[in-house]
């Protein structure tokens, strides 16, 4: 074995494809930091709001009008969000997977850019208007980085590095939320820095993605280019010889030629595609919908009600659990398999937004049951990223092959950024209506996302992007049948004989 490669699961990852995934997920650790930056900085950030409109109109900012432009500040990153998630089909077959995330960090420059100068220019517009441009900037990199991470792993692998993706999101949130503390970043003078510094792993990732080759299977499936596409498949896998995998696609390619071209009308109205887009649309809302941004948005004042000493501290600590969990996923995901790990991870937070609430009511009469709610949250938090965070980042791209792919995926990240909208918008009305019960709410859809998961969404692991589509038009009106669990392990073995052959 060349000198520079390493054994990870019974499959070799070159340099090449460590580099490769490592520049992708930069841009998801982009995304990470954007949703966690707005979280502790907000009291200062709104002071510089009412100083610019008394710059402007000689007298203090209403609440009404602070609360709401605070509000739009927050939320119209979602709508930049759902947006351009809607985009990712169009661009990532014109542009390919590694031109479009090239271009797109041109959208983070400006959005970074306009965060980083509001103060300096006295604009609240600014700082409204870049927020809008890097949540555009977020809605494709949630999209073209599990789809190019997806496409060049190896199918043993294609969990374990799609989890990083997540791990990526994970790690910049922790990062905003200790940069943002107010001895560090989070200070009046210091937030535009704060702000701006989303621009660091943009330009490192424009100088890193020369040097990474473009999705093979785009170059031979979308593009015809078969020589281009060895070479690629060659770097990325250190061997001369691809045959397995140029066969395998060519098999892909086939099926594909087969087909109309799939627009996202044709997504719902095909037989072949119903039924997985609608796992790919539930699982992205089994995401959201589980209440995990209602922490991420609002933890420090979750923290502060449950009677919490160090609030802010205690935000960071559900971003180190974050991160923690994120690993132990990354690392079952490739054993486990995708559909038991995302049981397991809905189960959890269910059980726990029940203790939460229980805790939350009696907290009056008991007061050590501020503890309680804190390990239920951090207990919430953890279930998340075993199973939710995650896998319907990546599963989707499993769940469909390269011609119906990036429509796919384009619709079920556009029902993530939406939902995500609609938490971030309706939180915190909702809280002020249900008091300590709110969380049942989420433990509810938790449930119903279970129940679903456990009827509807077949296994992936170890499957080719080919033979998971197979298993759909076999079944394509209804439940993926029992004989799943078996036929992985068939195909499984087969792929192992492949390897030791
Ligand atoms: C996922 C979600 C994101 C959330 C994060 C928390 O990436 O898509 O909305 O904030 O997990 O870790």
């Amino acid at each position: 074995m060349p000198a520079g490669f390493q054994q990870l699961g019974g499959e070799r990852v070159t340099g090449t494809l460590a580099l490769s995934v490592f520049t992708a997920v930069l841009g998801s650790l982009e995304f990470g930091y954007n949703i966690g930056v707005i979280n502790a900085p907000q009291k200062i950030i709104e002071q510089n709001y009412n100083a610019t409109w008394i710059h402007r109109y000689k007298e203090p900012i209403p609440q009404s009008t602070l609360t709401s432009l605070w509000s739009l500040s927050v939320a119209i990153f979602s709508v930049g969000g759902m947006l351009s998630s809607f985009c990712l089909g169009f661009i990532s077959e014109w542009l390919g997977r590694r031109k479009a995330m090239l271009i797109n960090n041109l959208t983070a420059f400006i959005g970074g850019g306009m965060m980083g100068m509001a103060k300096l220019c006295h604009s609240f517009e600014m700082m409204i208007l870049g927020r809008f441009i890097i949540g555009a900037y977020c809605g494709l990199a949630s999209g073209l980085v599990p789809m190019y991470v997806g496409e060049i792993a190896p199918t043993s692998l294609r969990g374990a590095l799609g989890t990083l993706h997540q791990l990526a999101i994970v790690t910049g949130i922790l990062l905003a939320q200790i940069l943002g503390l107010e001895s560090l970043l989070g200070s009046e003078e210091l937030w535009p820095v704060l702000m701006g510094l989303t621009v660091l792993p943009t330009v490192l990732q424009m100088a890193l993605l020369p040097f990474c080759p473009e999705s093979p299977r785009y170059l031979y499936i979308i593009r015809c280019q078969e020589h281009h596409a060895k070479r690629g498949l060659r770097r990325l896998t250190g061997q001369q010889d691809v045959g397995d995998a140029l066969a395998e696609m060519k098999e892909e390619k086939r099926r594909m030629d087969m087909e109309r071209k799939v627009s996202i009308a044709e997504l719902f109205r095909s037989p072949l595609y119903r039924q997985p887009i609608i796992i790919a649309i539930l699982l992205q809302l089994s995401q959201q919908l589980s209440g995990i941004n209602a922490i991420f948005y609002y933890s420090t004042s979750i923290f502060e009600k449950a009677g919490v000493q160090s609030p802010v501290y205690a935000t960071i600590g559900a971003g180190v659990v974050n991160c923690a969990f994120t690993v132990v996923s990354l690392f079952l995901v490739e054993k486990m398999g995708r559909r038991t790990l995302h049981m397991l991870g809905l189960g959890g937070m269910c059980l726990c937004g029940v203790i939460m609430t229980v805790a939350l009511s009696l907290l009056d009469s008991v007061p050590w049951m501020s503890y309680i709610s804190m390990l239920a949250i951090f207990g919430f938090v953890a279930f998340f990223e075993v199973g939710p965070g995650p896998i319907p980042w990546f599963f989707v791209a499993e769940l469909f092959s390269q011609g119906p792919r990036p429509a796919a995926m384009a619709v079920a990240g556009c029902s993530n950024w939406t939902a995500n909208f609609i938490i971030g918008m309706g939180f915190q009305y909702i809280a002020d209506i249900c008091g300590p019960y709110v969380f049942l709410i989420f433990a509810a859809l938790l449930l119903f996302f279970l129940i679903f998961t456990f009827f509807r969404v077949p296994e992936t692991r170890g499957k080719t992007f080919d033979q998971i589509s197979a298993g759909f038009q076999r079944h394509p009106a209804g439940l993926m049948d029992l004989d799943m669990g078996m036929d992985m392990d068939l195909n499984k073995a087969s792929t192992e004989l492949e390897y030791l052959g």
